[in-house]
């Protein structure tokens, strides 16, 4: 059975206290809950108080970006090394707001992706078109290109020590959720496309959607057959939507 995962992206969100109350929410609200597996993906000033409210819990923790390089005079940049000092899990990678507004381009991304996987943690590597991309018909090409530069540094079965992340830019933030039948054609074109290359790999491998899963619509999204689970942005801020959320995944 493919894990199922509902991981949250708090992206630049948050204050000690905030984050204390949300967690206090989600773990409560949580309670009881193992099918699924939680994660949150937490702004790197906030991990030690994260992994100390977590430990104890059933609940994982990651970090949202990391730096490509090991060490070195490169001010302002997290490395893996100290990620694994808070014992993060996850580490998302390759988030459009990375790419579009950080300029990341698939080379950084594939980088990063194998420091991470190098230091023991997972990668939830992100992909997904434009609303122009789409429009333009392209959206299987950008996808294909976006994992290839991963498969080509890394191999195809680095992909069973990884999550990816179906996220349509034109979905996140918006309101605009992918219909489930959307959603699902993309996650069954990456598997195909995995398939392809390695049976075991795609059939073991978990497939997030992201972009606008809100309590009233992610059971419908949870519920197409290549989509194993969620990346929530603005809806994992609310610690009631977030266990919602979590809960459609574990029916
Ligand atoms: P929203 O859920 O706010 O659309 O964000 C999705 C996302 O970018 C998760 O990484």
């Amino acid at each position: 059975m493919r894990k199922k995962l509902v991981a949250g992206n708090w992206k630049m969100y948050g204050s000690l206290n905030e984050n204390k109350q949300l967690l206090d929410g989600i773990i409560t609200g949580l309670n009881g809950l193992c099918n699924t597996h939680t994660a949150v993906c937490v702004p790197y000033p906030y991990l030690s108080s994260v992994q100390n409210a977590l430990q104890d819990t059933q609940i994982a923790w990651g970090a949202q970006n990391v730096s490509q390089y090991e060490k070195g005079a490169y001010t302002g940049e997290v490395s893996v090394s100290m990620l694994n000092d808070f014992k993060c899990d996850y580490v998302i990678v390759g988030h459009s707001e990375r790419r579009a507004i950080f300029g990341e381009d698939n080379n950084i991304v594939a980088e990063k992706y194998v420091k991470i996987q190098e230091a023991g943690m997972i990668p939830i590597l992100c992909v997904g078109e434009t609303l122009e991309q789409r429009e333009s018909g392209i959206t299987e090409q950008i996808i294909k290109e976006q994992l290839a530069a991963v498969i080509k540094r890394a191999g195809i079965i680095s992909l069973s020590k990884a999550i990816i992340a179906y996220e349509p830019v034109w979905a996140i933030g918006t309101g605009k959720t992918a219909s489930p039948e959307q959603a699902q054609d993309v996650h069954a074109f990456i598997r195909k496309g995995i398939a392809d290359q390695d049976m075991g790999v795609a059939k073991e491998l978990t497939i997030l959607y992201g972009g606008s899963v809100k309590p009233n619509n992610a059971s419908e999204l949870f519920k197409m057959p290549d989509i194993d689970g969620g990346l929530i942005g603005g809806a994992s801020l609310v610690a009631s939507d977030f266990v919602a959320i979590c809960r459609a995944m574990n029916i």
